[in-house]
């Protein structure tokens, strides 16, 4: 049975008991508006732990626009729906003043990987994403956390944050979950037209013909794929770069692991891929 737990005594309480009986625990910190990649990361949270908690919150702390946080989607009865069937045993739904109450005080600001790309776009919103999984580590008491890696960055923010502060929970990074035309599934997915939808697999496809070119030593390959991008449809192009997959420093060398990481926009929306390569 999936209990939905609104307090951090009582998820504590729950979460205790666990613990006492050996249990490993498992966190799938969320923002809601679940979708396939979500559920895949509770399917292999399941798979490893003895219990699952599934948290919903939509983090104030790291939205840059207060639009953007008040437009977005929140529906947790349909998200229950979804985790019920997997046997998710906790979805943790707290309020903004449980994680937040009158008085907090404290932030975890973080440089290094979460400087550049998303952090230099987004000012504020990776030490918004540490404070609050840096909250959920601690109200969960989980041993393991599951995140996916189409988020490349706060994967490795994540990563970062948890080796720098000593939190005992070992991060999981999951495969990104696309579409069956090489879309990276997201909930901003839903808000393209039929033609966007249509124009939005080019990113990848573009970013995979480029990890080709570039693995061939093809200097003009990311040119090349922001070119193509902007050719398909895309009206926008952040940045297409290619990075150290750990440390997110300019790529030197093809010897070590390297991500082809973008952000593009089409209709006004904003989407995100990264590849190996
Ligand atoms: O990836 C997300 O949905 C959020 O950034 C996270 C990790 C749940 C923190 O609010």
């Amino acid at each position: 049975m999936t209990q939905i737990i609104r307090t951090v005594a009582d998820l504590r309480a729950l979460v205790r008991g666990w613990k006492a009986a050996g249990d490993v625990v498992g966190v799938v910190p969320t923002m809601g508006a679940l979708h396939e990649g979500h559920l895949s990361l509770a399917r292999a949270a399941k798979a490893d732990c003895a219990r699952v908690i599934v948290t919903i919150f939509v983090n104030p702390k790291q939205f840059n626009n207060p639009d953007d946080l008040t437009k977005y989607p929140r529906t947790e009865a349909a998200d229950a729906d979804l985790l019920r069937p997997l046997g998710v045993d906790v979805i943790f739904a707290p309020s903004p003043d449980e994680v937040y109450p009158t008085g907090f005080a404290t932030a975890v600001t973080m440089a290094g990987v979460a400087q550049p790309l998303e952090g230099a776009l987004r000012p504020g919103h990776f030490d918004g994403v540490a404070t609050v999984v840096a909250k959920l580590f601690g109200m969960t008491m989980a041993d393991r956390g599951y995140f996916g890696q189409k988020d490349w960055q706060q994967l490795q923010v994540v990563k970062r944050l948890v080796r720098d502060l000593n939190i005992p929970v070992w991060v999981v990074g999951c495969e990104t979950i696309r579409e069956a035309d090489g879309l990276a599934m997201s909930s901003r997915n839903a808000q393209l037209s039929i033609a966007g939808r249509a124009i939005a697999p080019a990113l990848f496809v573009a970013m995979t013909r480029a990890a080709a070119a570039l693995r061939a030593g093809d200097a003009t390959a990311l040119a090349t794929c922001q070119t193509e991008v902007l050719a398909a449809g895309f009206e926008r192009v952040e940045y297409i770069e290619l990075r150290d997959a750990s440390s997110l420093d300019p790529a030197e060398g093809l010897d070590r692991p390297l991500r082809l990481l973008a952000a593009a926009w089409l209709q006004g929306v904003r989407l995100i891929d990264n590849i190996p390569l």
